[in-house]
């Protein structure tokens, strides 16, 4: 092993995937705080739009695996957030954790020295592209001091998104690398790949980073997997469990 030989992520380059949500439930407050407890320097999250066009945090288009309650995100508005509890399915200990708009986590990220990476996922009732991106855009101009960078598997969400903050980091999620992705890369303004950790390979990687490309893995919680990879050019990880990758 050379003095150069890279076996593993700094701190910067570890993303804590819905927040720490290998110990508190996900995407509210509390995984976020877990987050930066660990170590993490970024979190992150997934945002969808309510009825009224308050932007939550949640990965789903229902509140019913996360909450007490039931019901689609498009029945929903901003008051009926204080009414389900989004802590105690995950653990008693954490009854009473609401699920979060993404002003309220720019606040609570702003306070621990996090950064935010935000998915952005098209769900049916979202009327149109421009208006979940008008309100991301809306909700983190509130809160600059919050690094943010914005991931989706929609490139058109990321075109918006840069139409609109062009100094933003872009990242575009695949699950599987695409044959064509140097052609579909250049095409969007993305410089940032989030690839699932089974599509990694070293040959990837190092084509990559000879054309400057970032490429962060997502969701491992095994630090083993991704051993080589770092060395090959691996520029971060997207993880439940930030602990495992800090030590
Ligand atoms: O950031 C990558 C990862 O979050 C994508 O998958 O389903 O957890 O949103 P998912
Ligand atoms: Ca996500």
């Amino acid at each position: 092993m050379t003095a150069n030989t890279k076996t593993g992520p700094t701190r910067d380059e570890v993303q804590a995937h819905r927040g720490a949500s290998a110990v508190a439930p996900e995407n509210t407050l509390a995984a976020f705080r877990a987050a930066a407890e660990q170590g993490a320097r970024w979190v992150e999250l997934d945002v969808a739009l309510l009825a009224d066009e308050t932007l939550v945090v949640i990965h789903d288009d229902s509140v019913d695996r996360t909450t007490s309650g039931t019901g689609k995100l498009a029945t929903l508005r901003r008051a009926d957030l204080e009414t389900l509890d989004a802590g105690a399915w995950f653990d008693p200990r954490f009854a009473g954790e609401r699920l979060p708009t993404l002003s309220q986590v720019m606040a609570v990220l702003g306070e621990l020295g996090l950064g935010a990476n935000i998915e952005i996922k098209q769900h049916p009732h979202h009327r149109s592209l421009d208006q979940l991106v008008d309100a991301v855009q809306r909700d983190i101009s509130q809160h600059k001091d919050v690094p943010v960078m914005i991931s989706s598997f929609d490139p058109d969400a990321l075109k918006a998104m840069h139409a609109r903050e062009p100094d933003l980091e872009l990242a575009m999620l695949w699950s599987e690398l695409p044959a064509d992705w140097q052609a579909r890369l250049a095409a969007i303004p993305a410089r940032t790949i989030h690839l699932n950790y089974k599509a990694l390979s070293i040959g990837f990687l190092e084509q990559a980073r000879q054309s400057g490309i970032k490429v962060r893995a997502w969701t491992s919680n095994n630090p083993a997997e991704l051993g080589s990879f770092w060395d090959a050019g691996l520029t971060g990880v997207i993880t439940d469990n930030p602990k495992l990758f800090l030590g």
